[in-house]
């Protein structure tokens, strides 16, 4: 794992940004992994800037997002959807077609399932896949449990996953119960990973993830076995790992 801690959040968006342009610039169709949440709003706005600049173009590249709240559309103001088209679709120049995510509104949820997995294994391999961390180790949603899936699933929510994500909604009893994720197999596959974490809230659990044993309790720890792990954590976040360096 490469650790790289910023004095500041900005300083992290945009390396992290660099570090997801450069696997675009050296291959434009690459395969993207993109994840939603607060964490990584600073790195899209990053990259929308080198889009500006002309340094990097997403217009052969297809990116597939980690999950979606199941019964929400598409459309849905609060859909992973809706979020990605606000901070990224429309800011850049992807191809219509070419960004793919699970579909939460499908009346049969096991098939969607299904048919995102298969999406990923024609996909092959992920180029790059940007990464955050739940307060509760959550990785995409894959919550805590005795056992973890590989494959994308149907998952209930944690109730503290829903407390957690309830700031997006009207209401906390708005948050979705359930959401279709991507498993950790197509995750771990990835060429490359840019996991970011920031503002302090994450240094107990990014303690367990990264320092503690690899424990399904903990999805982030299954992270400590990719080969090729970027961590870019702000000076706050970084307080319970950077010393054991
Ligand atoms: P956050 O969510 O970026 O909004 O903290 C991250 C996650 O739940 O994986």
């Amino acid at each position: 794992m490469q650790l790289k801690i910023f004095q500041s959040e900005e300083e992290l968006d945009l390396a992290a940004a660099y570090s997801v342009a450069q696997v675009i610039i050296e291959k434009p169709h690459a395969k993207i992994g993109l994840a939603t949440g607060q964490t990584p709003i600073g790195l899209y706005e990053k990259l929308f800037q080198l889009f500006e600049k002309g340094q990097v173009s997403f217009k052969q590249a297809t990116s597939y997002n980690i999950d979606e709240y199941v019964g929400l559309d598409r459309d849905h103001p609060q859909s992973f959807y809706s979020f990605m088209k606000t901070h990224l679709f429309s800011n850049v120049d992807f191809t219509e077609g070419h960004m793919h995510i699970p579909n939460g509104a499908a009346p049969d949820l096991e098939a969607e399932a299904k048919r995102y997995e298969d999406l990923l294994n024609e996909a092959g391999q992920l180029d790059v896949q940007i990464l955050s961390i739940g307060l509760n180790g959550h990785i995409g949603f894959n919550e805590p449990g005795s056992t973890l899936q590989a494959e994308t699933h149907v998952v209930t929510l944690t109730q503290d996953t829903r407390q957690a994500n309830s700031k997006a909604f009207p209401s906390p009893s708005d948050v979705p119960k359930q959401a279709i994720t991507m498993g950790l197999g197509a995750m771990m596959k990835a060429r490359k990973i840019v996991f970011i974490a920031k503002g302090g809230a994450k240094a107990a659990i990014l303690k367990q993830a990264f320092k503690g044993p690899i424990d399904p309790l903990v999805p982030g720890s299954l992270l400590q076995l990719h080969p090729n792990l970027e961590v870019y954590l702000d000076a706050k976040t970084a307080t319970l790992i950077a010393d054991e360096r």
